[in-house]
């Protein structure tokens, strides 16, 4: 009923909406007396030191948050953090040992591939800790130790709020290892932290663009497909905000590291095509900046409709956005959390327009329990 749905047409939207909540509730009880506290690790601060590889395995969107993730890990901790899609790790012969720490991240806790994943890296006796939405599922059942996300029950099949939760789990886990590390960010997570919880606010005015992301959803509907285009984390947003569209819209969509364009996806760049690009922020990222400004001018001249996600007060990018759509100004690692919004919004809003079921996508299930 509307009601159920928080008088909204779908799910989706009101679960993109309960963002702020998801990221208050995952992040909360974790800091205390200026320290990361994470409890659920279940490692000792020596073991916390012993790590010398971070795997993160997971599937689709959870994918992503590990893509994400990295940036932020491999930043503070020092450590090498490989992000593996579950079904590939498992058939690969990764290298595991006791000192390789396994991020299985997984909404449901129920999903086939990143469950065998964590069957296969425990044989190797590697360390498995899983972030997992739902209580007592299978993968944390599993796994040596878990950290929930607290986003609530998501009834929309294609994942939103728990995208933001997994990635806001991760950053407590990558500032618990620095922590442990005493890395020379081990004297700044009080900080990094202070900038994590923030975020709520952050995401409640990213919230603002809902209806100018609608309209344009509208307008988006007939196209044949959509390209999204990112750099550094805004690449892994790119690519879930491709995926987004492809889950719902059913409509051919393609996210690249923007540095590749030359290398292919130029020519893709039509009259009229849609090109989604995720800005770095004028300021903090100033030479990536620069360099996507060049590309949209590129797609530009060649006919593209550019569609920009761009911090507030970026006039630099202005001139090249047919459409401009600003999310506010935050760190760069904390970026994917706002940038995210507006293209979660944009495919539920293209598949409305289209008549599809935004909740029930054909042929996708909420957790794919089978290979
Ligand atoms: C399905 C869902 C996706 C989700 C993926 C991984 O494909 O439709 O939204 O990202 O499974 O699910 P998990 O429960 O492991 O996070």
């Amino acid at each position: 009923s509307a009601a159920e749905k928080g008088g909204h047409d779908y799910f989706m939207l009101k679960e993109i909406e309960e963002q702020p909540e998801a990221l208050e509730n995952t992040l909360r009880g974790h800091f205390s007396d200026g320290r990361i506290v994470l409890d659920e690790l279940r490692l000792t601060e020596q073991d916390l030191r012993d790590v010398d590889k971070v795997f993160v395995v997971a599937c689709g969107t959870a994918y992503h948050a590990g893509l994400v993730a990295k940036y932020a890990i491999e930043h503070w901790c020092r450590i090498p953090v490989e992000v593996e899609l579950a079904s590939e790790f498992r058939y690969r012969d990764p290298v595991l040992g006791r000192d390789t720490l396994v991020v299985a991240i997984s909404q449901s806790g129920e999903t086939a591939d990143t469950l065998e994943a964590v069957r296969h890296a425990r044989t190797q006796r590697a360390r498995v800790l899983a972030i997992c939405n739902t209580n007592g599922a299978q993968i944390p059942r599993e796994s040596d130790a878990v950290l929930y996300t607290h986003a609530g029950p998501e009834i929309g099949v294609a994942a939103t709020k728990t995208f933001l939760a997994q990635i806001a789990a991760n950053y407590l886990v990558g500032l618990a290892l620095a922590q442990a590390r005493g890395t020379k960010y081990a004297d700044e997570v009080a900080r990094e932290h202070a900038e994590l919880a923030a975020m709520p606010d952050a995401v409640r005015q990213a919230l603002t663009t809902v209806d100018q992301v609608r309209q344009l959803g509208q307008e988006l509907a007939d196209s044949k497909a959509v390209l999204f285009l990112g750099r550094h984390v805004g690449y892994p947003v790119a690519l879930e905000g491709a995926l987004k569209l492809k889950e719902l819209a059913y409509m051919h969509a393609e996210g690249f590291a923007a540095g590749e364009l030359k290398h292919g996806p130029i020519a893709l760049i039509e009259e009229g095509l849609p090109v989604v690009v995720v800005m770095p922020s004028p300021t903090g990222r100033a030479l990536l900046h620069a360099k996507l400004v060049s590309n949209i001018r590129e797609i530009q001249a060649r006919g593209a409709r550019t569609i920009v996600i761009a911090e507030e007060g970026d006039e630099a990018v202005r001139p090249f956005a047919d459409e401009l759509i600003t999310v506010p100004a935050v760190p760069t690692l904390l970026q994917p959390l706002v940038s995210t919004v507006p293209l979660q919004v944009l495919a539920a809003e293209i598949a409305r327009a289209r008549g599809y079921d935004v909740d029930k996508p054909r042929n996708l299930a909420k957790s794919v329990t089978v290979e």
